[in-house]
């Protein structure tokens, strides 16, 4: 019934998928002390390898890229060496993941890595608290110097080295979500005035340089990139945005990497400066593989797949509340729903 979703997918040269479904990256906030990914983990992602590609939770870099508790990092010998464990478990499964590479910017919080501030392009707070932690009121950025940026763009791809030697098939760059690449994006974000910011050019200047030491380290092949062209969460709304995407998609093209994701929970959201949905935003922009996510079930993705909106799925709450995704959608059977309590436990 969903034959299109069961096609394998040739990503390029290096990379073909067995379906076209993706799990999409999921926080948990379940890594264990040093935010070293555990055996838990190893086996709940192990659970999971009949997806076409796995997207781990996003991954922090380094110490100051951390927002949330319990986030597991790829920084140390020892988380390389947990995460050595997911991606065997992965693999022996018949499966592929990616590792999604994460600095949180001004989402980040000290109280986390003990440091004296956060870093951003641009010293402007965000307004609110770390969720479920709502003692923590988010604390203005300082914003980085050139030389900080530039051992921030190091620092994207030490990391992304060390997912390879974990056993990764690849990396996501994580640039949605108004996180540290998203917020160079948007001018609610982004005031700088130097080559960082205050033209499409510059403010993508940084995401552009981060792919480019990503692509020299481990090959455009294994590299993908999430994206929220979109403002939705953690970021003010400003229509001169679609001007810094219109720049962006084309030079992201040019780089033929694995794949570029829209970074949204609900697809049928409507922008006005992309008029419209972000998806066909995307499209619009970018001919090459793109993966749609936000609100698809089996049905509506098969449909849009088919109707050319995007090529891949990625999948996040119901692979929360299905390990058996894949299987049940195979073989026509219903799934269970997602409820926010599945949270607390790591099946
Ligand atoms: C997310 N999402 C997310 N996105 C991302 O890029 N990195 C991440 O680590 C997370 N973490 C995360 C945790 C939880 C609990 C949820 C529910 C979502 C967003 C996710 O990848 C996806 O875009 C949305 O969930 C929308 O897809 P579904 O759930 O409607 O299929």
């Amino acid at each position: 019934m969903y034959d299109i979703l069961f096609e394998p997918y040739r990503l390029n040269d290096k990379i073909t998928l067995k379906n076209r479904i993706l799990m999409a990256p999921l926080t948990r906030c379940m890594a264990g002390p040093g935010l070293v990914p555990t055996e838990d983990m190893a086996a709940y992602y192990a659970r999971r390898a009949d997806a076409g590609l796995i997207v781990s939770e996003a991954t922090i870099i380094r110490p100051d890229g951390q927002g949330y508790p319990n986030t597991p990092g790829l920084y140390t010998a020892e988380q390389i060496q947990g995460w050595r464990k997911v991606t065997d478990a992965v693999h022996a499964k018949g499966g592929l993941i990616f590792a999604q590479l994460w600095h949180t910017g001004r989402v980040a919080h000290t109280y986390f890595f003990g440091g004296e501030y956060t870093v951003a392009p641009s010293a402007v707070a965000l307004d609110g608290t770390v969720p479920r932690m709502r003692e923590l009121k988010y604390e203005t950025p300082k914003a980085l110097t050139v030389d900080e940026i530039q051992q921030l763009v190091s620092d994207y791809a030490k990391a992304a080295e060390n997912a390879i030697e974990a056993g990764f098939d690849g990396v996501e760059i994580h640039g949605a979500n108004a996180y540290l690449i998203d917020e160079f994006l948007h001018n609610d974000s982004n005031r700088r005035e130097d080559e960082y910011g205050a033209s499409p050019e510059n403010m993508s200047r940084f995401p552009l340089q981060v792919t480019d030491a990503i692509i020299a380290a481990i090959g455009r092949e294994r590299t993908g990139i999430r994206l929220s062209p979109g403002a939705y969460v953690n970021m003010g709304t400003d229509s001169r945005d679609r001007e810094v995407f219109d720049y962006l998609l084309p030079q992201l093209e040019q780089r033929q990497l694995a794949y570029v994701h829209l970074g949204i929970f609900d697809d049928s959201l409507r922008f006005d400066y992309l008029d419209g949905q972000a998806s066909a935003y995307l499209r619009h922009h970018y001919q090459q593989t793109l993966v749609g996510v936000g609100g698809y079930s089996a049905d509506s993705a098969s449909q849009a797949i088919a109707e050319g909106k995007f090529d891949l799925i990625a999948i996040g709450r119901p692979f929360i509340a299905n390990p058996d995704y894949v299987a049940k959608v195979r073989q026509g059977e219903p799934t269970t729903a997602y409820s926010d309590e599945m949270l607390a436990t790591l099946y």
